[in-house]
């Protein structure tokens, strides 16, 4: 099993006698519930580093009113036991306490890359998402840090955060990870109900969608965004498509596609709400 530890100042003496030794260290920071998807970032960090530190916290500050943070699932043995399969030295899975103690006031805020996309469905979301992995960062110190192309802005947002106020830490992404069916390997299709699932592939068979009308000449932007959306809004157990956006590598919308560029969606199925994206190849 891997060593699990709960308080910071435990943590933080375990990984500077590794340091000590001259040890690199790989973090991958999670809710925990973890799936296929964490599994890559964990294996890639496992190859790269010489100590590998997952981190397991849902974070309060990162949910809004009336979002799923009561009911997001967790399960710390079964992490623990996927942790120790993948060869993880550190699991650190403070409480809620010790990550926001009473006094508790400072708050990274990201600006406006935190107000588009996600950010406007959810005022607030990448600003708690920031504070906590910053937070995070100082606690483990890491050399790398892995995270998944899946929630493609936090990605972007973490690597503007990173160079912005110079932490020392080098971001990794990784491709998004895919189930059989093409759904994205997320903690939160646990949501899904067997009848909801062909509904939520609909996310995945639009990026197809996409993808052939660019190979078949369609460089229109908001052509694209319209199919896309009215494809997956023909779906049974779709309640909303809250957007389907198509920007640049660093999220500046586009109106003419190119290879290379993002398509973004977030979708509400059922009690689910997913969010994908997708790289054009064509
Ligand atoms: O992607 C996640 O699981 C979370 O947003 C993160 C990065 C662990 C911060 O709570």
């Amino acid at each position: 099993m891997p060593l699990l530890f709960k308080k910071v100042k435990e943590l933080r003496n375990f990984l500077k006698s590794k340091r000590c030794e001259g040890k690199e260290v790989g973090f991958v920071p999670t809710m925990g519930y973890l799936h296929e998807g964490h599994a890559e970032l964990i294996k890639l960090a496992r190859m790269q580093n010489d100590v590998v530190v997952v981190s397991i916290f849902v974070n309060p500050t990162q949910f809004g009113e009336g979002e799923d943070y009561d009911r997001y699932p967790r399960d710390l043995e079964r992490d623990l036991e996927l942790c120790e399969r993948l060869g993880v030295d550190v699991v650190f899975a403070p409480d809620e306490k010790e990550m926001y103690p009473a006094g508790y006031r400072t708050r990274v805020c990201v600006g406006e890359l935190g107000k588009v996309l996600e950010g406007a469905f959810r005022p607030g979301h990448f600003d708690g998402v920031a504070t906590v992995v910053v937070k995070l960062f100082n606690i483990v110190q890491p050399d790398r840090a892995y995270f998944g192309e899946k929630d493609y802005q936090q990605l972007k947002i973490i690597q503007q955060v990173v160079q912005d106020l110079n932490v020392p830490v080098e971001i990794v992404p990784v491709p998004v990870v895919r189930e059989k069916d093409g759904l994205a390997y997320s903690s939160r299709n646990v949501y899904l109900k067997p009848e909801e699932r062909e509904s939520a592939r609909a996310i995945y068979r639009s990026f197809l969608l996409a993808e052939k009308m660019i190979k078949a000449g369609e460089r229109d932007a908001e052509r694209i965004k319209q199919a896309m959306k009215a494809f997956i809004e023909r779906h049974p157990h779709v309640k909303a498509v809250d957007y389907v956006e198509i920007t640049d590598e660093n999220l500046k919308p586009k109106k003419r596609v190119e290879k290379g560029d993002r398509i973004l969606v977030a979708v509400r199925v059922g009690n689910a709400r997913l969010i994908d994206n997708w790289k054009v190849e064509a």
